[in-house]
């Protein structure tokens, strides 16, 4: 039996080797919600983690009792206006103002001008040494590599931008460096926007300076608060994604080897990767008015962090949820969240994992774990994915 009382998040040093889910799969034992000690900084604050999947469902449904304004609070003063932080008609008129840009159309353009090259490239550079990290040497850059291509940066800068990136995502840790990251990126991508303002070119760039609806167009505040979310937000996540799901291939060669003979798996592989380890486990939400979740009475104001990585293992909704199954039948999992926050960049992802992975069966024939190597586990406490992926192929 696990024990539960004090349960509260590792201290921020231990989420990248975190291991979570004994203590995650306790909680839905027990109900699905638990509520965390008071904090040493505000005893009055009020905070509960959530588990069962009908009751991350109906959160993430409801922005009416359930306000995304959380998600600003700690990062907004680094990234600029969210879109994750807006509730109701202002979230709706900015998601509209960004969405047409993530259209199948430019999917599949940036499938043929960026995703099919870019994994190309690094794989080159892979293959004749017969063994690799496939963290270190692929999945590490491919998902930034993509985003920067995306938003049209030239290739000699995405260093640069993954580095201001992570000093944003790091800002409330590091105030001094987050701001600077924060205005060294909008320096940086200024002069690009401005010549798309005169030039379309017909990029994403292109697209957000001129995306119009009902007369509105974005502000500068919106236009460079999402360029600076999409590298988190669409980069970490399909990193982690992507090396989970080339873990699975490396270590079992039967899975590997049914994936290989008939492709049209790759899409289901996929999704049971994302339900049963989700790259992203938590999302937040701040209650309104007084509510209960699952006959747990919440007071308005408590933070609520909604974990759809254990969602993912809710025995109501998945048997043996905790068995990675290739030929379970397909339900909606929570990977991308649900609701009207439901992640904008969801094919995107979808498409970079199903290239990436029919590329490397392609290339890197008879895909094993370096035997010579520590085997890789998968970990991390909000993300997760293996940290290392050394491998030999033939
Ligand atoms: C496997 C990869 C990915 C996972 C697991 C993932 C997960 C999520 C989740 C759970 C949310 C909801 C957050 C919430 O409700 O608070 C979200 C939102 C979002 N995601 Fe993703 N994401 C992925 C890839 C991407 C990519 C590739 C992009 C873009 C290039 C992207 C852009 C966004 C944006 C802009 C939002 C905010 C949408 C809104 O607030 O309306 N994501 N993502």
């Amino acid at each position: 039996m696990v024990d539960l009382s004090g349960y509260q998040p590792p201290p921020f040093d231990q989420w990248p080797d975190a291991q979570p889910y004994e203590q995650w799969h306790a909680i839905s034992d027990q109900g699905g919600v638990i509520e965390l000690p008071p904090n040493a900084w505000d005893p009055s604050a009020r905070a509960f983690h959530v588990t069962r999947f009908a009751d991350a469902d109906r959160i993430l449904r409801d922005a009416d009792t359930f306000s995304a304004s959380i998600n600003t609070e700690g990062i907004g003063p680094y990234m600029g206006e969210l879109i994750l932080g807006l509730d109701g008609e202002e979230h709706r008129r900015y998601r509209n103002l960004v969405a047409h840009a993530f259209r199948r159309s430019a999917i599949d353009r940036w499938e043929r001008e960026l995703i099919q090259p870019i994994i190309s490239d690094l794989l080159d550079d892979i293959v004749p040494a017969g063994r690799a990290d496939l963290v270190a040497q692929l999945t590490a850059k491919y998902p930034v590599q993509v985003i920067c291509g995306i938003v049209g940066v030239p290739l000699a800068d995405h260093d640069q931008f993954h580095q201001w990136a992570e000093k944003i995502n790091y800002g409330p840790l590091d105030h001094e460096a987050g701001m600077a990251a924060s205005r060294a990126m909008r320096d940086y991508l200024e002069p690009l926007v401005a010549a798309r303002r005169t030039n379309p070119t017909g990029d994403l760039l292109s697209e957000l300076v001129h995306a119009e609806v009902d007369g509105e167009r974005l502000t500068d505040e919106r236009l460079y608060g999402f360029l600076r979310l999409l590298l988190p937000a669409g980069a970490e996540t399909t990193y982690n994604v992507m090396g989970t799901c080339l873990l699975l291939l490396a270590r079992d060669r039967a899975v590997r080897d049914r994936i290989s003979d008939d492709r049209s798996l790759v899409g289901p592989f996929a999704e049971e990767v994302l339900r049963w380890e989700s790259s992203v486990t938590m999302v937040s939400r701040r209650v309104t008015i007084d509510t209960e979740i699952g006959g747990c009475p919440v007071p308005a104001g408590a933070a609520i962090t909604v974990l759809n990585g254990a969602a993912g293992h809710d025995e109501d909704r998945w048997p043996h949820p905790t068995d990675f199954d290739l030929d379970r039948e397909p339900v909606a999992h929570l990977a991308f969240g649900t609701g009207a926050h439901q992640c904008l960049g969801m094919h995107l992802a979808r498409l970079e994992v199903a290239v990436g992975i029919n590329a490397v069966l392609d290339r890197l024939p008879d895909l094993r774990l370096d035997p010579d190597r520590p085997e890789p586990v998968v970990a991390g406490y909000a993300f997760r994915g293996p940290r290392t992926l050394p491998v030999t192929f033939g």
